[in-house]
């Protein structure tokens, strides 16, 4: 029995989000520059979209390019950039066919304005969709957007629009970039780093974590079949007992 047969279907993650990490080491590993490792990741990605569409997963969040890669060398920022447009592009009629609805979170005004104007353009073209809701995180970091959320928040409380007494959890969630998706049950990372690199900060606090060596250019479904798998045998308690989670 391979993989994909052993997950169960009724307790499957609705939102999936990695890290890809790696194609810089991955390059070094084949003597290649680190661009060409950002070009093989981009096979990754399909692959995984792919998979993430076939299991009837309904969220994927991908972190692509974090505030902190901005401070990269030029030509990699730059490389980066183009691979982004160049992507895009190519990738709307799949997403279409496949029915993917694209997001994308992050402080895009940093971006190139070729690249502000693919990606408003495939959000748009893929609005209709219904199936996998992909969301890239782009120019994203979990403290920036928590800074941007209360920013809001205190802008709506300054206008005496919001009573600082309602301020909850709910009225804060309602201002970051995720609004409109469920909190990621499952947390991916590659290339053996174990840390978070400001992503989702928030929105991780009762997700699973899962680390593996494997680095972004040779992740397939099969890996992630793996991740799955790996989850599906956690027991997650939010707080509570085993005993409670067991008798419930
Ligand atoms: C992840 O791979 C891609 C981005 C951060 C854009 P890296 O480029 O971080 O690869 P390593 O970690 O240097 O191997
Ligand atoms: C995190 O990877 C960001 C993305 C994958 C886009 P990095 O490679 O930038 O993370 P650090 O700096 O090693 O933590
Ligand atoms: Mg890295």
């Amino acid at each position: 029995m391979n993989l994909k047969e052993k997950l169960d279907v009724e307790k499957l993650p609705k939102h999936i989000a990695i890290i890809m990490d790696g194609n810089g080491r991955w390059a070094k590993e084949k003597g290649e520059d680190r661009l060409f490792g950002h070009y093989s990741g981009v096979e990754s990605v399909r692959n995984i979209v792919e998979g993430c569409a076939e299991l009837g997963i309904g969220y994927l969040t991908l972190y692509a390019f974090s505030t902190e890669n901005w401070d990269r060398p030029k030509d990699e920022v730059t490389g980066l950039m183009e691979l982004l447009v160049e992507t895009i592009k190519q990738e709307v009629s799949t997403l279409n066919k496949n029915n993917i609805k694209l997001h994308v979170i992050g402080n895009t005004k940093l971006l190139p304005s070729s690249a502000q104007k693919e990606l408003i353009d495939a959000c748009m073209a893929t609005k209709a969709n219904t199936g996998l809701n992909l969301i890239m995180a782009l120019s994203y970091s979990s403290r920036w957007e928590i800074t941007e959320a209360v920013k809001k928040i205190a802008q709506e409380v300054k206008e005496k629009k919001l009573d600082p007494k309602n301020i909850t959890s709910e009225v804060l969630e309602q201002h970051l970039c995720t609004t409109h998706f469920p909190d990621p049950e499952l947390m991916i990372r590659t290339s053996g780093e174990y840390r978070i690199s400001n992503f989702l900060l928030y929105q991780l606090a009762y997700s699973e974590l899962y680390f593996t060596d494997t680095l972004w250019p040779d992740f397939r479904k099969e890996n992630l079949y793996q991740a799955i798998f790996d989850y599906q045998n956690r027991e997650r308690r939010f707080g509570k007992t085993s005993e409670q989670i067991l008798n419930k």
